[in-house]
């Protein structure tokens, strides 16, 4: 580490700014590797700040000042300060004043791709959270709301397109130069987060908006040159979400102007800039044949994202970082119910669900726990949390299945009415959800400041000769790190008393009537429901829709389980019942307990779900996967072998193969393409399906499932068929599943998102010595330290995408890891700690897995000039 220990900060340490910025004036000089930067500031004292004659500090990082000048005069070095992180100057005017700045910086060197830098040839910038000040010095916090005009100078030849936010004002020729210049106005005040330049030798695709005002606004999306013909599922999807935002919110875009900028350097999916949002070309491009189903979904779900951030974290943004679910839990919720109204609703929640699971669940259970709404952190870059959007946007959905969809309206337009232009804050909008609504949420407000995920327990009694159901509900948060004691939280939770003939009865509350809406409200630690009128014993559904991010302890018999898969009218809890079997029988195979007919009576009502004409592609093919390798060692609790769990889990993929021959084979039938590749939603589910049959098959029996997923390889005509069939190939150590990843090498070597895709694939081969392929990847020449997109696919790959590999009894797996997080932090280290957050289940596992991922922690530990990021990351987990 650097010499002190990094110290954190606290939400509590929270003061208004001692100056506000009015407005920024820009000017760049645009070189690769000297690009000079003048910025000038209209100051003023902020009348809201409690202290007087403050000494003006400015952040800044990495910029070399060359002159500071300010109401006219030029100041002299015995006037200012500059540290590492600061300029400092101590005598400012207590009225309104300007200062110029000159700096420079080389975009070029910067590999942490935070601030200006240079990517594929392109000038561009990355400044949420704290990059603006490696552009200027600056107040970089996002309650300095300020006007920006941007002008920028550079090369004509080499660096034709000049963007940035708002609207173009003008551009010309530089006279006698061979540069031009473009200014750029952007009329909303914003945060220096928010602030975008690219400029470089990009091609485009154009097209126009009509507002639901009638106002036209033109789109364009940049990407590389000669990426242009890969770029229309991205506008659809931009134009998609303008209309949805309009329709299901009342939200109009407020600018003449939308760009949308793909490069190929980026450490996060993409980002949110007024007016010019900056993407990950992996969350752009795309054609049949270079991208998946997944792809065009995400990349439909990534563009609303940041689109509809305009109105939820632009136009109202954070008054501090500690804020950051009040736009990003907000918004992945906004995100959420786009691709719901446009696809299957049901569908995207058992998806986002999985992924809470996969992703959340692990970190609310471990040493990284933190409130959504978090009150200390040392890196914010390290924020960008599970827990803050997905947990976060949990939240958002609790209130509106709380309040109803009318008062959630409501309060949306009060919360847009209210704060518009302003840096608010998680308390603030939730004020608008109650005063919308007129209901309490102060217990609900829990939510956001407590860490951990509650479990409730539900014990059900049918008593037939009063027919009456008695529930009693009991709710329980584990001590998380820095929080011994929890409080109760207010949980909404869907009902359902399921007769025995499949159909819901009436829920007739006793004290309360029959209810409305199927929902209860836990609110206590313990409490007592009682239903009366209850005509036969039900069969309890619980937390439908999954109204509630906690872990349902309920202990039904295996007979209401398949009951509940085979009948509940909630299909999020028809999956969620197989999930919880097919948990048991993974279970019982790890402690050697499994019961044959058990296995046979859960393939029985697959092969139901299968067979049912009414039940869409989309849901069989969630119903055919077994919850995960981490869910099954979560379960366990402790003492975890990670290899006999995966061969737990495909011991049982195997048997339910065996038992389901019969319908994979007819599902292997009838979902072959037939015409050209559609990324519709029910062409979606057919190659989904046809793709969770055929990862069965493979294990079913390999011999056949491995011929028939390499001739669907050899004749696939689209990225998903092809992914498809590497993907089963993957579960199996097989001669042909190398032969398998040569060819996609050769096929697809020249286009460097697919090299991604084929460094995924080898980082998923199961089977031994895995981390040595790693290691051996981490030297071919397709692969790069300093892309993010590479050291997510190959190493970030390993770590989510193969748990037996990545925890290796041996410890090769946290080595390879151990060693590419060193190496990382000296080039990028957001990208390091990233990686890092990987260790943070190692203490679910046995003993010598655990020694081994210590050893590694204290390793990186032990490194002299560890980054703040990683040193946040792994001192948490190895302190656990
Ligand atoms: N504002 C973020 C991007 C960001 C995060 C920038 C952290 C800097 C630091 C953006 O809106 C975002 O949330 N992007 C997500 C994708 C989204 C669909 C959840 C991302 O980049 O992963
Ligand atoms: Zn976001």
């Amino acid at each position: 580490m650097k010499t002190e220990t990094p110290q954190p900060i606290h939400l509590t340490d929270y003061r208004p700014v001692p100056y506000l910025i009015d407005s920024v004036d820009l000017d760049f000089q645009l070189h690769p590797d000297a690009t000079q930067v003048r910025a000038r500031l209209s100051l003023r004292p902020n009348p809201a700040s409690t202290t007087n004659n403050a000494p003006l500090v400015l952040d800044g990082e990495k910029i070399v000042l060359q002159s500071l000048v300010l109401d006219g005069a030029l100041l002299q070095p015995s006037q200012y300060r500059v540290g590492e992180q600061s300029l400092t100057i101590a005598n400012v005017p207590a009225a309104p004043f300007t200062l110029e700045i000159v700096t420079t910086c080389n975009p070029a060197a910067n590999t942490e791709l935070s601030g200006l830098y240079v990517s594929g040839g392109v000038f561009c910038t990355q400044c949420e959270a704290e990059g603006f000040r490696r552009i200027t010095y600056f107040l970089d916090r996002p309650d300095v709301m300020a006007r920006y005009t941007v002008r920028m100078e550079a090369e004509r030849a080499s660096v034709p397109v000049l963007l940035s936010n708002g609207n173009p004002r003008e551009d010309g020729l530089i006279g006698g130069t061979t540069r031009h210049y473009a200014v750029w106005d952007d009329p909303f005040p914003k945060p220096s987060y928010l602030f975008a330049l690219v400029a470089g030798d990009l091609g485009a695709v154009h097209d126009t908006f009509t507002t639901m005002s009638g106002r036209d606004v033109s789109l364009g999306i940049y990407v590389l040159k000669g990426n242009e013909d890969r770029c229309a599922w991205a506008m659809e999807s931009l134009k998609e979400s303008m209309r949805w935002d309009e329709r299901r919110f009342g939200r109009e875009y407020d600018l003449d102007v939308f760009n949308i900028v793909a490069v190929p350097d980026f450490n996060m999916g993409a980002m949110e800039n007024k007016g010019l949002n900056v993407f990950n070309d992996k969350y752009i491009l795309a054609n049949p044949e270079t991208a998946t189903d997944a792809d065009y979904v995400n990349i439909e779900a990534i563009i609303a994202h940041e689109y509809f951030h305009n109105w939820t974290g632009n136009r109202i943004t954070c008054r501090d970082w500690f804020q950051l679910c009040l736009k990003e839990g907000l918004t992945v919720f906004r995100d959420q119910e786009f691709t719901s109204d446009l696809r299957s609703r049901a569908v995207k929640r058992i998806s986002d669900v999985k992924t809470l699971r996969a992703r959340q669940f692990p970190e609310d259970n471990g040493p990284l726990a933190h409130p959504p709404r978090p009150s200390a952190y040392i890196e914010i870059n390290n924020f960008y949390t599970p827990t803050v959007y997905e947990k976060g946007a949990e939240i958002c959905r609790m209130m509106l299945t709380l309040i109803g969809e009318q008062a959630f309206r409501k309060a949306m337009d009060l919360y847009f009415a209210r704060h518009d232009g302003e840096a608010a804050s998680v308390e603030q909008f939730v004020a608008c959800m109650s005063d919308a609504s007129g209901r309490d949420l102060s217990q609900f407000f829990t939510w956001y400041t407590q860490a951990g995920t509650p479990s409730v327990t539900a014990e059900g009694h049918y008593d037939a000769a009063s027919k009456q159901y008695t529930l009693t509900l009991e709710q329980q948060v584990k001590p998380t790190p820095g929080q011994e004691q929890k409080q109760p939280l207010h949980i909404p939770l869907g009902i359902g008393l399921v007769g025995p003939d499949g159909a819901d009865m009436p829920l007739d509350l006793d004290g309360v009537g029959t209810l409305n809406t199927p929902l209860i409200e836990l609110r206590d630690q313990r409490q007592t429901f009682r239903f009366n009128n209850v005509a036969k014993r039900p069969v309890l559904s619980l937390n439908r829709g999954f109204s509630a991010p906690v872990k349902m302890e309920a202990t039904l018999a295996m007979a209401d389980e398949l009951f509940l898969m085979g009948h509940d009218s909630d299909s999020f809890n028809r999956w969620e019942a197989g999930q919880r079997l097919g948990r048991k029988l993974v279970l019982d195979a790890y402690r050697g307990t499994a019961a044959e007919a058990d296995v046979a009576a859960y393939a029985a009502a697959l092969k139901k779900i299968i067979d049912d004409p009414a039940v869409d592609d989309a849901f069989k093919a969630l119903m055919l996967v077994l919850p995960s390798e981490g869910e099954i060692a979560a379960a366990l609790g402790a003492e975890v072998d990670t290899d006999k769990v995966h061969g737990a889990r495909d011991g049982l993929r195997t048997a339910l193969a065996a038992h389901l021959d019969g319908e994979l084979g007819a599902i292997w039938q009838r979902t072959g393409e037939p015409g050209p590749y559609r990324p519709d939603p029910a062409s979606t589910a057919r190659r989904g399906l046809r793709q969770a049959a055929l990862a069965l098959m493979v294990m079913g029996n390999a011999k056949r499932g491995i011929a028939l997923a390499l001739a669907e390889f050899e004749a696939a005509h689209n990225m998903s068929a092809e992914m498809g069939a590497l993907a089963a190939l993957m579960q199996v150590d097989c001669p042909e599943r190398e032969t398998a990843l040569d060819r996609f090498h050769a096929r697809h070597a020249h286009e460097h998102l697919l090299i991604d895709k084929w460094l995924m694939l080898n980082a998923q081969a199961q089977g031994p010595n895995a981390a040595a392929r790693i290691e051996a990847l981490t030297r071919h020449p397709d692969f790069r330290w300093t892309t993010p997109n590479k050291v997510y696919a190959l190493l970030s790959g390993f770590v989510g995408g193969n748990p037996a590999g990545f925890n290796a009894e041996d410890g090769s797996g946290y080595r390879v890891i151990a060693d590419a997080i060193i190496r990382l932090d000296a080039i990028n280290p957001q990208v390091a700690s990233r990686l890092a957050t990987g260790f943070r289940s190692c203490k679910l596992l046995n003993s010598s897995r655990k020694s081994a991922a210590q050893a590694e922690l204290a390793r990186i530990l032990a490194e002299p000039s560890l980054s703040r990021d990683v040193f946040e990351i792994v001192s948490k987990i190895a302190g656990s």
